[in-house]
């Protein structure tokens, strides 16, 4: 056995603060913004069905190999890759894994922080009381006016970025655990109201119909890639934001136990909020399918309705900001860690660095919504784009890395020592997943995806 290493960024205070930043990893924009409107497009039920399934088969074993590696690095991704690989006698190459996550990371973000603008933009909106008692079409004009102007996307999107790197440049653990052990709660309390309302107030039948009967004829290749690279998206899988989270974690803290709250807490917050969100596109004749605008077309009109509404909304968007903020910590602090560590920045100059670089990629995804409007790579604006390359293929590639790298790079002993799970056959149900069934998962959704949509082009 080797030696316990110490991370030189210091370590979670216990085990629930590792829960309760990694669930602020995991819920965000993914799971409020996202997982509706995809669910939305793809068809719903059938959807939501393989989303599930490849949460439990794919990204609850991957999260424990991200947490395990992280935790015996206690580094950045980049060296914790190079370090294990060369304990474990393979190739340092593997670093080029860490690499590929930096990428993604500094992509994601990117996008992530203007979408994170449009729920902070609604903060003031929703409050001044400017969606009570308003259309449908009304609310929907809002959205366009909000997306058709570059420089108030502009502001909200640096104040996000300045609100990011305020927190990565303290130190990730200093405030986040204070912040997230009120606000998550508090996030989840208005879900219930919101499916409250719903229930009450808009077509909940539907809704429920929509998100939980299957319909597999709606169900595509591509439909099933989205779902699964979503399940990695919403866990913050497959790039190293939970396996940095992981190299803080304290020795003697159980990997599987915690992956299992963190991934049931996203995955409730996630269905809560298609709950709430469907029996209002039903009840007001909207499309399910109307894309990322979907929550910020639906929501306001309940906020413009109910009882003491401009206040539920206020606080609701406030919410979704914080939520959003607590993700995009996970996803530059890769980078911020292996500044610090290689080039030997202070954290504070590290953060300047990354989030400067971000914040300048994410003018592609802002612009892209208005003055860009026409340039298209493929078939896509710059914003989808990126989110569908990071989302569908390099998470998954990432993912499908890991778990090569958890299962059949380091050796038993050391996952067998590092898990420590109790029960030894809880143990070989997690190696059998990770050597077998994740890597075919992932492989097999992927050729299947590509045959279809080259099959479409032809
Ligand atoms: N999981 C977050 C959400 O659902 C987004 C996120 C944070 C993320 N860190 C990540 C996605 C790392 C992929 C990888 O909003």
């Amino acid at each position: 056995m080797t030696e316990r290493r110490q991370s030189i960024h210091g370590e979670w205070s216990s085990r629930l603060a590792f829960i309760l930043a990694a669930t602020g990893s995991a819920v965000g924009l993914g799971n409020i913004w996202k997982f509706p409107y995809i669910t939305g497009e793809y068809g719903g039920g059938a959807f939501v069905l393989v989303y599930l399934a490849c949460i439990a088969v794919i990204g609850i074993p991957i999260m424990m190999a991200e947490v395990m590696i992280g935790r015996r690095g206690r580094q950045s991704p980049v060296n914790t890759m190079r370090t294990l690989a060369t304990e474990e006698g393979h190739n340092p190459l593997w670093q080029y894994l860490g690499w590929a996550g930096v990428l993604s990371g500094f992509l994601i973000l990117s996008f992530y922080s203007v979408v994170a603008g449009w729920a902070m933009a609604y903060v003031p909106r929703v409050a001044s009381g400017m969606f009570t008692g308003t259309s449908p079409e009304k609310v929907a004009s809002i959205f366009g006016d909000l997306i058709g102007d570059p420089e108030r996307l502009l502001a909200w999107h640096t104040l996000f970025m300045g609100l990011t790197m305020i927190v990565v440049s303290r130190g990730v653990r200093s405030g986040l655990e204070q912040a997230v052990r009120i606000l998550m709660p508090a996030l989840f309390l208005l879900l219930v109201i919101l499916v409250g309302y719903s229930l009450s107030a808009a077509d909940f039948a539907s809704g429920v119909r929509f998100l939980f009967a299957p319909d597999f004829s709606k169900l595509s290749w591509e439909g099933v890639l989205v779902a699964m690279g979503h399940a990695f998206f919403t866990l913050s899988l497959g790039m190293g934001a939970i396996m940095v989270y992981g190299s803080y974690l304290p020795s003697h803290a159980s990997i599987a136990k915690t992956t299992i709250i963190i991934a049931g807490a996203d995955t409730l917050v996630a269905l809560l909020a298609g709950l709430a969100i469907f029996p209002l596109v039903f009840s007001h004749g909207l499309t399910p399918g109307a894309g990322p605008g979907l929550i910020f077309q639906t929501l306001p009109i309940a906020f413009g309705q109910m009882w003491g509404g401009a206040f539920f909304g206020f606080l609701f968007f406030i919410l979704l900001s914080f939520a959003a903020w607590t993700s995009a910590i996970s996803l530059i602090e890769p980078i911020v860690a292996w500044l610090v560590e290689n080039r030997g920045l202070s954290r504070i100059k590290a953060t300047v660095w990354a989030g400067g670089i971000t914040w300048a990629l994410g003018l592609g995804s802002l612009l892209s919504l208005n003055l860009w409007q026409d340039f298209k790579i493929i078939k896509w604006g710059i914003l989808d784009f990126v989110d569908k390359l990071t989302t569908n293929v390099m998470l998954p590639l990432g993912g499908l890395a890991i778990a090569i790298f958890a299962a059949w790079i380091m050796s038993r002993e050391s996952t067998e020592d590092e898990l420590a799970i109790e029960n030894p056959l809880f143990y070989q149900l997690w190696r059998f997943f990770v050597r077998y069934i994740t890597p075919v998962a992932v492989v097999v959704v992927f050729l299947n995806a590509i045959g279809v949509i080259q099959v479409g082009k032809g």
